[in-house]
């Protein structure tokens, strides 16, 4: 078949694009300034579009793996169709380390994996494909789940403040914590929302705000020390993030500065809301000192839009996802449900069922 390049307008509800048979990426270092996708051809492209952030959000991160598997396979299986399986690991090896703390990705290449057995001896791709298809239609279906269940534990109209980016973008379509905002704003319970810049990456000031200004939200931008001061003015009822990670405990890892907006809430006596899908839950971790937190190039925080801002010679520190414990969570929105207060137990129920 005859290359065909992707002619459709960017958008944050198509960040991840299978069509004509090849993987697209909207290409998240560039936007707003830029819209524009990148074709992947197969996994080791797919796990550096992971790496350097071309996709992130967790739940993106495992989806766009599920497609990795695709290209994978496709490559293995033409090469030798005897034994595509063997063949495979080594891409399924590259794409689990892609990044390291988001848990969507490995459960979304364990689903893939998991099928391998059951293909046969014929070509791999149809299936894979359709799992990975079924993944993303999940994802979407998920956040529209959590969106309306989020929606409903906020009381009165209120103004939210959100950090990083856990929209769209960052997942298959709609959003675990913008989807809530979505839903809550339809419903007329939210009157503005507060983005986070997010350092050093500005997820918050390039994607959340490009989001919800496209769907004409009200959103303000904050420097993300300026979280608690807003939170001090008053009129702000809830936090409402995402995650990348959820142990069995229910301390939640999420993008660098959660914590803080976190403990400064448990001051104000403003809530906070983790919306996040059952495939960010591991319950193979007990707690979250358990989960691995990345760690990215110190350049990221020495530099701005790639212009040095640092002292020259500093040292800087770039982990760039923090727990927030339990303790300080009001409540997890999935979409099988809500856990209060959430603790070992209450998670442990909600993924029983
Ligand atoms: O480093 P990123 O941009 O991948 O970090 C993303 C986040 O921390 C999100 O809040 C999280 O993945 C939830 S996305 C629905």
């Amino acid at each position: 078949m005859e290359a065909q390049p992707l002619t459709i307008r960017a958008s944050a509800d198509q960040a991840i694009v299978w069509k004509h048979d090849r993987l697209y990426l909207l290409d998240q270092r560039i936007l707003p300034n830029e819209e524009a996708y990148i074709e992947l051809q197969n996994a080791t492209e797919t796990a550096k579009a992971i790496r350097v952030m071309v996709v992130r959000g967790a739940p993106a991160i495992g989806i766009t793996a599920a497609f990795g598997v695709v290209l994978a396979a496709r490559a293995c299986f033409r090469a030798s169709p005897a034994d595509w399986r063997e063949r495979i690991q080594v891409d399924l090896q590259t794409l689990a380390e892609s990044r390291p703390t988001a848990v969507n990705l490995f459960w979304a290449l364990e689903r893939m994996r998991r099928l391998f057995p059951t293909v046969g001896d014929e070509d791999p791709e149809p299936r894979l494909l359709q799992e990975a298809l079924q993944i993303h239609k999940e994802d979407i279906a998920a956040n529209h789940a959590m969106g309306d269940f989020g929606a409903s534990l906020i009381a009165q109209r209120t103004s939210v403040i959100t950090h990083c980016n856990a929209g769209a973008l960052a997942t298959g379509g709609y959003g675990t914590a913008l989807g809530v905002i979505r839903s809550a704003y339809s419903a007329g319970r939210i009157e503005r929302v507060y983005a986070d810049e997010t350092r050093p990456w500005l997820q918050g000031s390039r994607l959340t705000a490009w989001e919800l200004a496209r769907d004409a939200i009200p959103v303000t931008l904050l420097t993300d020390g300026a979280a608690a001061s807003r939170m001090a003015q008053g009129g702000i009822d809830w936090i409402i993030v995402g995650s990348d990670r959820i142990a069995a405990n229910g301390d939640v890892a999420n993008k660098i500065g959660t914590y803080n907006l976190a403990v400064a809430a448990k001051y104000h006596g403003v809530k906070v809301m983790v919306a996040a899908p059952t495939s960010t839950i591991d319950m193979a971790v007990a707690s979250g000192r358990e989960i691995p937190i990345e760690s990215r190039d110190p350049a990221e925080v020495l530099q701005c839009g790639g212009r040095q801002v640092g002292a020259a010679g500093v040292e800087a520190w770039n982990p760039v996802f923090d727990v927030t414990p339990a303790t300080l969570v009001d409540a997890i929105v999935t979409e099988k449900g809500i856990v209060l207060s959430p603790d070992g137990q209450k998670m442990a129920e909600l993924m029983a069922v």
